[in-house]
């Protein structure tokens, strides 16, 4: 029943186009987790990078939840054909904690403008050290020349990415209606559209190369964020995907427990010769990004988007 209950605050990670690509296998003393490929995207996500993150911030969720309950565990991780990500093994109970546990249910992604506030330095200084994995960095930028680098990077990688019609197409079948009644993919209200909007925006983007306009919107984005963080690994597979996962979410609660906003921008990761000029921006000899994220105060409160039945999860 415990079992169960944890996978309530796991699913509120963040995923691509909230597409919560995840299954469960609930055992008496386990909990099998693994990625689901129907669920991965075609387009946006070639290699699966963007899958495995998502599950990697899905199990940080599930492993602050667990201490939150004075749940003890263990983690096997595999990567198996199958799917089957990791297992969750229980070892009776521990002492209780509540680290940044209310904060699985307050984050969420905010695409609002960023208030031109700056981050204090020791809270930067706090994120930078949840990063304990020797195969894992964590860069935060804050300077203009090298953020707008960044900028130029992500603008000219989102605007080869809406040049593509499959990818539009394919983001178009994501988005959704502000009423939607669907448990996944991403209301136009979490875009800041209006409800009109929202139920036009999926046919323009499938019909119209919206590419030049979105282009331009990325660099000013990336450019409004008082800081921009880059997670990068050694090595580029499932394991190291899902372990950037991992810190990923365990950096966007930390900073939401100090009232930070996130926002996670990932075109310049998803675009390989984008990704190598950010590694040469970056200086990141040995090291390649893997994913990209905004932090700072936004202007207004983002809404929470929808989540499927923890029931559609369980697999038997
Ligand atoms: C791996 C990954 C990649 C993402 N890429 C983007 C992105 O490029 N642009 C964006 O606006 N949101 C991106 N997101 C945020 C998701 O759209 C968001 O997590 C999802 O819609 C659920 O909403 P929530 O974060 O508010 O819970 C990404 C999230 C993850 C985990």
């Amino acid at each position: 029943m415990e079992i169960k209950s944890l996978l309530h605050y796991g699913v509120l990670a963040p995923s691509s186009h909230n597409s919560q690509p995840w299954a469960f296998k609930i055992g008496e003393n386990n909990l099998e987790i693994y990625a689901d490929f129907k669920r991965k995207l075609k387009e946006g996500d070639k290699d699966g990078r963007m899958l495995f993150v998502s599950l990697g911030c899905l199990i940080t969720n599930l492993k602050i939840a667990a201490d939150y309950l004075g749940l003890a565990y263990d983690f096997n991780y595999l990567s198996e054909p199958t799917g089957l990500a990791a297992i969750m093994n229980f070892r009776g109970e521990k002492e209780k904690s509540e680290k940044y546990f209310k904060a699985i249910a307050e984050r969420r992604s905010n695409r609002n403008r960023y208030k031109d506030m700056l981050i204090p330095e020791p809270n930067l200084k706090e994120l930078e050290n949840l990063n304990c994995e020797k195969s894992l960095r964590i860069n935060f930028i804050t300077g203009q020349e090298l953020k707008s680098k960044i900028a130029e990077i992500s603008s000219q990688a989102m605007g080869q990415a809406m040049s593509n019609r499959n990818f539009r197409r394919e983001l178009a079948s994501w988005l959704r209606t502000n009423l939607t009644m669907k448990k996944d993919g991403m209301p136009g209200n979490g875009h800041g559209i209006s409800l009109l909007v929202s139920f036009i925006a999926p046919f323009i983007l499938r019909h119209v190369n919206v590419s030049k306009v979105e282009a331009k919107k990325e660099k000013k984005r990336i450019m409004n964020f008082p800081a921009v963080g880059i997670i990068s690994s050694k090595e580029n597979n499932p394991a190291s995907w899902l372990k950037t996962g991992e810190l990923l979410e365990m950096i966007l609660l930390a900073a939401q427990s100090r009232g930070i906003d996130s926002a996670i921008r990932v075109a310049a990761i998803e675009n390989q010769e984008a990704r190598e000029k950010l590694k040469n921006a970056l200086n990141l000899k040995g090291f390649l990004p893997q994913m990209l994220f905004g932090l700072g105060y936004a202007e207004k409160e983002a809404p929470h988007s929808p989540r499927r039945k923890i029931e559609d999860f369980i697999i038997s």
